[in-house]
C-alpha cells in the first residue's frame, strides 16, 4: 500500500518537472526571439554593446594589443579593416572576442552586422 503511494508521488513530481522545464524553455524563447535590427544607431545600439563587452580590455588606457575601441573614430578603424565584425562573429582568421568569454548574443551580432551594412553611421 505504501509503495503505491510512493509511485503516485513520483509520477506527480516527474510530471511537474516536465511541465516546469517546458514552461521555462518557452519563456526563454520569448525573451530572445524579438531582435530589432532596423535603423541601428552608434550611440543607442552599438556603443552599449562595445562598452559592456570590450572596454575592459580595449578602452583608452586599457589598449590590449594596442587596440582601443573607445569612441566612434577608433571603433571605425576596426570596422573598416574588417576586424570588428570578424572577431565578434568568430570568423575564421580572427581571434574570437570578447577574449576568453562567451560569444555575444545573436541579437547583438545581428545589430552589429546591420549597422556595418548601413555604412556604420556615426549617429
Ligand atoms: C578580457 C580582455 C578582452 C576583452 C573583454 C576583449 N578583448 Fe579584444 N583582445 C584581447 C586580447 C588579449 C587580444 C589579442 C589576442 C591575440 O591576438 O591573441 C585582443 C585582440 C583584439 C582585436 C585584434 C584581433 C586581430 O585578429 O587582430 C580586436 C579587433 C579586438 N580584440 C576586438 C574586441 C572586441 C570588439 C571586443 C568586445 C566584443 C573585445 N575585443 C573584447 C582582449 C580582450
Amino acid at each position: 500500500m505504501k509503495f503505491k503511494l510512493f509511485y503516485v508521488w513520483l509520477t506527480v513530481f516527474v510530471l511537474a518537472g516536465v511541465f516546469f522545464s517546458c514552461s521555462k524553455a518557452s519563456e526563454d524563447e520569448f525573451e530572445t526571439a524579438p531582435c530589432n535590427t532596423d535603423n541601428i544607431k552608434y550611440v543607442a545600439d552599438i556603443l552599449p554593446i562595445v562598452t559592456t563587452n570590450c572596454y575592459a580590455c580595449h578602452s583608452d588606457g586599457t589598449e590590449t594589443n594596442g587596440i582601443s575601441l573607445e569612441g566612434y573614430q577608433k571603433l571605425k578603424i576596426q570596422v573598416d579593416n574588417g576586424k570588428f565584425l570578424g572577431v565578434v562573429s568568430h570568423a575564421a582568421g580572427y581571434t574570437p572576442m570578447p577574449y576568453s568569454a562567451p560569444k555575444l548574443s545573436n541579437c547583438d551580432i545581428n545589430k552589429i552586422k546591420a549597422w556595418i551594412e548601413a555604412g556604420a553611421p556615426d549617429n
